[in-house]
């Protein structure tokens, strides 16, 4: 769902009103929400007015009906009425949370003094004090937990884009600058694997490489004024943030357009969070573009990396079946690995070589994986510190995970894989922030930070002090009690406690006679009355007043101790990426032995061997073949593709035989290999890949309903002008989409031209039923005939899901239609039209009626045509019929 919803309630209810009309006076109450709300136009205004949040006018209108309350109206009789809508403050969560999973925005308005303390009768005093929009979240509640919450700024300019993006939850910054003669591609190709919750661009007619990009792919898309992509004014923001060190948070090859993208982004976020410095963003990382795989945005999605295709879920993903991660910063880790893939034999083999230590010392990966499990989300612990929103929980969390980490270092500590000796060097147990959490904070402590209960006894002596008195009087309460029950002989006499009243001695009605003369009368009950006495109000005086000073007490300590640590997040956050690495790094050696992967060796060559690969995805869902002539489970199969012999294999087989999987198997392993992790085969060797490119045909497309045919050639032509040698291209049923003479051609020439053009030809696969193809690699080198082999039983087919070396000899259309259950009598038909036509098998292709097949824009159509025709070539009506 795509909304991008502008709000600007005030403007476009306050319609011109008719000459000689008088404009009602706004109340003072409405005209206070009329100025905040006018700076906060594209915002649902949550307006705080005693216990409630309300909203008005067209912000009541929309936000009644999406989040189901109930909408009416203030000053019913008025003419004059004004929309209304509201509920509980303590809703508000769920609220705002159903507002931006819509994508909106929502400005929180509280008042800000205390309404006992306004005399005169204005309103009390009230203000934005947070704006929620997707791409800024920082509470726990408000985000999936395993998923970066990035917002993403593009700052374009004449032949290049400037991409920043930050978690906020997270601190991480980190931009890179796109160039090149395809800037939209790449921008969205990028923005693809980041995934933004929301994205800002400059406000204005913009830069070509925007004006064509898909922006209904954003949930939010916020414009922000030109002026705050000037680069002058974003280098002082940038600079003025990371004091006393910019030099050192900031690469010096930060370009200009990557320092507007950055510090555009950056000003955003401020605005939003006035009160806090934002301390946890420390760093603007560089992405230099060329270090790892490309993926662009249709592979991404065809290979299903992170969703699967026909429902947008992770189940299916490659994610959902790699994902071994005990802690949501692995998982967020080995998200951005696998959409990363690297391109540098070293770097893969680093990662590789740690992942075999773990692989290989069973005990030290679960002794590790034991210690990761109990650590919680430190990066974004680090976010609430900083951004003023943690309570005593989050602290309680923190130091629980720090109790594990001198364990943890002790484990790795002799492991001599040089990624997890860096690890290893680098590690700071964080004692003293644990020390000073387990100093100040109870063990059990409530929710909310306002309402004491947090700090220790013994931590502060004038908190210890006021918790004396706050006991003491609580027991001299008892006693007080005790003697005036003692004096009256009233056995029944309490001294209760009520919030509006205070302390009261309470007397039944039966015993008022003896109520002694200097009681005061406070309140009279059904059957009771309450009374007081000045010792009692002074002994009251003081237990209260210690009370309220206990919670604010409690309440500076806990802020202070927020504050130091908060002074430590470059600490945290450092320690946070390398329990990240840690584990991702076992989660793979995890996967590689619960799964039977290898460790293939990566070459920079043009080589790709795997012996027995197997579909990480589909092998997980169907469980591992059994013996090898039985058809059950997944059945591996091999690969072999190099720059010389076997360039480009076309790959036929019927319908439902395996082809497509065998590509995404293949693409899949290649990923896997090169974003350092094992996989699942017997043994395998790649030579480094710099891009894959896949398109899948039409009709396994589920991005169906646009013009499929349209969206298949530009995904085609994208693949033509950007493969290089080193790129893998996937290749699956090209030209599907269109008449079946017109995707035979076009599949034709595409596979010549991957074939010979120089600079291009690719390693490539080429899955299609077009049988013609097989006859391309009769002479032309690099060109191989596979297919995946099927064993016709009677009637029906049996699959094998073997790929073998040669073309399949029929498309067994027929057979397959049968066993989908297509009704016998259709079956039957079938089998006769088809009979007669390859009666006809020994006409030449020219001599196919060329009119009727191409003045048919349909290619149902034109299968039918063709069934009605009696001489058509042999392979034509395999090929066409299903
Ligand atoms: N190697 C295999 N072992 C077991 N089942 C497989 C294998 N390859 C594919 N399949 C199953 O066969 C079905 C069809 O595969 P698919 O790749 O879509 O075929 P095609 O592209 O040839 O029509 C899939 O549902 C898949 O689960
Ligand atoms: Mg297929």
């Amino acid at each position: 769902m795509t909304t991008q919803y502008t709000t600007s309630p005030l403007s476009t209810t306050e319609q011109p009103r008719p000459q000689g009309v008088a404009v009602p006076e706004l109340s003072p109450l409405m005209q206070q929400y009329k100025d905040l709300k006018a700076d906060h136009q594209d915002s649902i205004l949550f307006f705080r007015v005693g216990d409630f949040y309300e909203m008005f006018y067209d912000d009541a209108v929309y936000a009644s009906k999406i989040l189901d309350i109930a909408l009416t109206s203030r000053d019913k009789n008025k003419a004059d009425r004004v929309p209304l809508c509201g509920f509980p403050y303590h809703a508000a969560s769920t609220y705002i949370s159903k507002l931006l999973k819509g994508g909106h925005k929502v400005a929180l308005c509280e008042q800000t003094e205390d309404a006992k303390l306004v005399k005169d009768k204005r309103p009390v005093r009230r203000e934005v004090v947070r704006v929620y929009t997707p791409g800024t979240l920082v509470e726990s509640e408000l985000l999936a937990t395993h998923e970066n919450n990035y917002l993403a700024a593009l700052a374009p300019e004449r032949d290049r884009v400037g991409l920043a993006y930050l978690d906020l939850s997270t601190g991480e910054f980190r931009a890179t600058e796109l160039v090149g003669h395809d800037l939209s591609h790449a921008v969205m190709d990028e923005l693809t694997r980041i995934d933004p919750r929301e994205l800002l661009l400059p406000d204005g007619p913009g830069h070509p490489a925007l004006r064509t990009l898909d922006l209904t792919r954003f949930q939010t898309v916020s414009h922000l004024p030109a002026a705050t992509f000037d680069e002058t004014q974003a280098k002082n923001l940038l600079t003025e943030h990371f004091k006393p060190s910019p030099h050192k948070a900031m690469s010096p090859n930060t370009t200009p357009v990557v320092t507007s993208a950055a510090g555009a982004l950056l000003s955003y976020v401020k605005e939003l969070q006035p009160l806090h410095q934002l301390s946890h963003i420390t760093a603007l990382h560089i992405t230099p573009p060329e270090t790892t795989m490309v993926l662009d945005t249709a592979t991404q999605q065809n290979l299903e990396l992170v969703h699967s295709l026909n429902n947008r879920t992770a189940e299916g993903s490659l994610r959902r079946a790699i994902d071994r991660t005990l802690t949501p910063m692995g998982s967020r880790m080995l998200r951005s690995w696998m959409v990363r893939p690297l391109i540098s034999v070293d770097a893969i083999q680093k990662r590789q070589d740690a992942v075999a230590t773990f692989y290989a010392d069973l005990s030290l990966h679960t002794a590790l994986r034991e210690g990761l499990d109990s650590v919680y989300d430190l990066e974004r612990v680090t976010g609430r510190i900083s951004t003023g929103v943690a309570n005593a929980r989050d602290l309680l969390m923190l130091s629980l995970s720090l109790s594990h980490l001198p364990t943890l270092g002790q484990h790795i500590a002799s492991c001599t894989a040089p990624l997890i000796q860096e690890c290893a060097t680098t590690w700071d147990a964080m004692q003293d922030i644990h020390g000073w959490i387990e100093a100040a904070i109870q063990p059990e402590v409530p929710m909310t930070i306002k309402e004491g209960g947090i700090i220790r006894d013994g931590y502060h002596e004038a908190l210890d002090e006021l918790r004396t008195i706050s006991r003491d009087g609580k027991s001299w309460i008892a006693q007080m009690e005790a003697t005036e029950r003692a004096n009256t002989g009233i056995d029944s006499l309490k001294i209760k406690y009520n919030q509006v009243f205070g302390y009261a001695i309470e007397v039944s009605r039966a015993n008022l006679a003896k109520v002694p003369e200097h009681f005061i009368r406070r309140q009279t009950l059904v059957n009771a009355e309450r009374f007081v006495t000045p010792e009692l109000k002074e002994l009251e005086g003081k237990i209260v007043s210690a009370d309220e000073k206990i919670r604010a007490l409690e309440f500076k300590l806990f802020d202070e101790l927020r504050v130091k640590i908060e002074k430590e997040t470059s600490r945290i956050q450092a320690m946070a990426h390398t329990i990240a690495l840690l584990d991702v790094l076992t989660s793979l050696a995890h996967l590689a032995q619960e799964r039977r992967y290898v460790k293939p060796d990566i070459a920079d060559d043009l080589e790709i061997l795997i012996h027995d690969g197997r579909h990480p995805v589909v092998e997980q869902a169907i469980g591992p073949g059994t013996a090898r002539s039985e058809i059950s489970g997944f059945i591996p199969n091999d690969v072999c593709l190099n720059n010389e012999t076997q360039r480009m294999l076309i790959i036929t087989g019927p319908n439902m035989a395996g082809k497509s999987t065998y590509l995404r198997q293949v693409a899949h392993i290649v990923i896997l290999a090169q974003m350092g992790s094992f996989v699942p085969a017997l043994t395998a060797k790649i030579g480094i890949v710099d891009r894959i490119f896949t398109r899948i045909g039409a009709s396994d497309n589920l991005t169906a309903g646009l013009s499929t045919f349209m969206v298949e050639m530009t995904e085609t032509a994208n693949i033509l002008s950007h493969a290089s040698s080193r790129s893998l291209i996937l290749l699956d049923e090209v030209g599907r989409g269109t008449s079946t003479f017109d995707g035979l051609s076009i599949a034709w020439a595409v596979a010549e031209y991957i074939h010979t053009y120089r600079g291009l030809q690719a390693r490539t696969l080429f899955a299609t039923h077009y049988h013609e193809l097989t006859e391309l690699p009769n002479n032309r080198a690099g060109m191989k005939n596979y297919h995946i082999a099927v064993q016709e039983k009677g009637d029906t087919i049996l699959f094998l899901r073997k790929i073998v070396e040669g073309k399949a000899d029929r498309s067994y259309g027929i057979h397959v239609a049968q066993l989908a259950g297509l009704p016998i009598p259709v079956i039957v038909r079938a089998k006769e039209i088809l009979a007669q036509l390859e009666g006809q098998s020994s006409d030449p292709i020219e001599s196919y009626p060329h009119q009727t097949a191409k003045s048919e824009p349909s290619s149902t159509l034109a299968r039918s045509n063709k069934a009605k025709v009696h001489n058509v070539p042999d392979d034509s009506p395999q090929m066409g019929l299903f």
